[in-house]
């Protein structure tokens, strides 16, 4: 799918993030799996991570991104008449975790739903939001990406440990005035789905199905490496602009080594790309929206600048947005 905006006006308006308090070290992984600090970051680029306790679930991480995001748009919970919660790693599969966050948030209004679209799933989410507020069915819709890993990771194998983490992000999405969203690309392909997939989650019965993630690092990283610049090159033709209009480039967070081609590739240099994966590891989709904070918090992401967003995942899936920033930007 691939299109770019028309009508009235429509970008975020607040940003909010959250991570689990427990900082893992690659060293703190050499007691789980033969590894090495060195082999992590030469291969990845990961530093440390974010794992959440025994008794936080998703909507305990997402939660505080969720108000963060509210209050840096100055709007409140109760106005928010949307919320979709992009994540592989729910509280549980019903009751969905945007009607829990809902719930617990203070928005009686609100529609609320669920999506799965692997580490694409905030992207995925983020274009939901705004078909519905430019459709008019939403007026404000808030948009929580979010994973909690480490609960559904093979605690002993060494080839997944490693790259993930746990982390939250929420966007308000709503119309304003100027800047906002110009195009999106997204994409799947379930024939390559099981490079990464979690086999006896669901209603397909596995023999010995012990749920943990499963991966085939190999062809993951070749589809990565391809879809980045593919989706990116794409939204960007859509809507008529090059790789040099680009002030922020903020990738999907799986790999540096995955960054690094990428933007290579692109022709987008290395100031303007975001990377926080040496902090966070691959937090699925939490990973856009901490790299949004960051850009954010080290003064890139400004009023005006044309931000460059995409990212890849399970499923297989992919996608790219390009947006105007014009966070504290609201229409009246
Ligand atoms: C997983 C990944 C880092 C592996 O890097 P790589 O350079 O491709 O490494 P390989 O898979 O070729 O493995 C090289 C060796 O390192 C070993 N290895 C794998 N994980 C290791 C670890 N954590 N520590 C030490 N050695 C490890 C392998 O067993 C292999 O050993 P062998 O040569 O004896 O068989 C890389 O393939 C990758 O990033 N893939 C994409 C994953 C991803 O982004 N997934 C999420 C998408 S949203």
């Amino acid at each position: 799918m691939i299109g770019s905006a028309n009508g009235r006006r429509v970008g975020i308006t607040g940003l909010g993030v959250n991570v689990p308090e427990r900082v893992f070290t690659n060293k703190d992984l050499e007691q789980y799996v033969d590894t090495t600090d060195e082999w992590i970051v030469e291969r990845t680029g990961i530093r440390e991570r974010r794992f959440a306790a025994k008794e936080e679930a998703l909507t305990d991480i997402a939660a505080p991104a969720a108000v963060a995001a509210m209050s840096n748009a100055g709007v409140d919970a109760a106005s928010i008449d949307l919320i979709v919660v992009a994540t592989v790693t729910p509280d549980m599969m019903f009751p969905t975790s945007s009607a829990l966050l809902a719930d617990s948030l203070g928005m009686p209004d609100a529609a609320a739903y669920d999506l799965l679209a692997g580490c694409t799933g905030f992207l995925y989410a983020v274009v939901q939001a705004y078909s519905m507020v430019s459709a008019g069915l939403s007026k404000r819709a808030l948009v929580v990406g979010g994973d909690v890993l480490s609960k559904i990771l093979d605690w002993g194998d060494r080839s997944t440990l490693v790259l993930f983490g746990d982390g939250a992000g929420a966007v308000v999405v709503e119309h304003v005035d100027e800047g906002g969203f110009l195009g999106f690309e997204l994409g799947a392909d379930g024939g390559g789905g099981d490079n990464l997939w979690l086999p006896g989650s669901g209603s397909r019965y596995f023999e010995d199905a012990d749920k943990l993630v499963k991966m085939n690092g190999r062809e993951v990283f070749k589809f990565a490496t391809r879809v980045m610049v593919s989706s990116a090159q794409k939204v960007l033709d859509e809507c008529g602009l090059t790789v040099d209009d680009v002030d922020v480039y903020v990738p999907h967070q799986a790999n540096k080594r995955i960054i690094d081609y990428a933007a290579g590739k692109l022709g987008i240099p290395e100031e303007k790309v975001v990377v926080n994966v040496d902090r966070y590891g691959n937090t699925s989709s939490g990973s856009i929206p901490l790299a949004l904070a960051d850009a954010a918090a080290d003064g890139r992401l400004r009023e005006g600048e044309l931000v460059l967003m995409t990212g890849m995942g399970a499923g297989l899936t992919w996608g790219s947005a390009l947006i105007e920033w014009n966070q504290g930007g609201v229409a009246a």
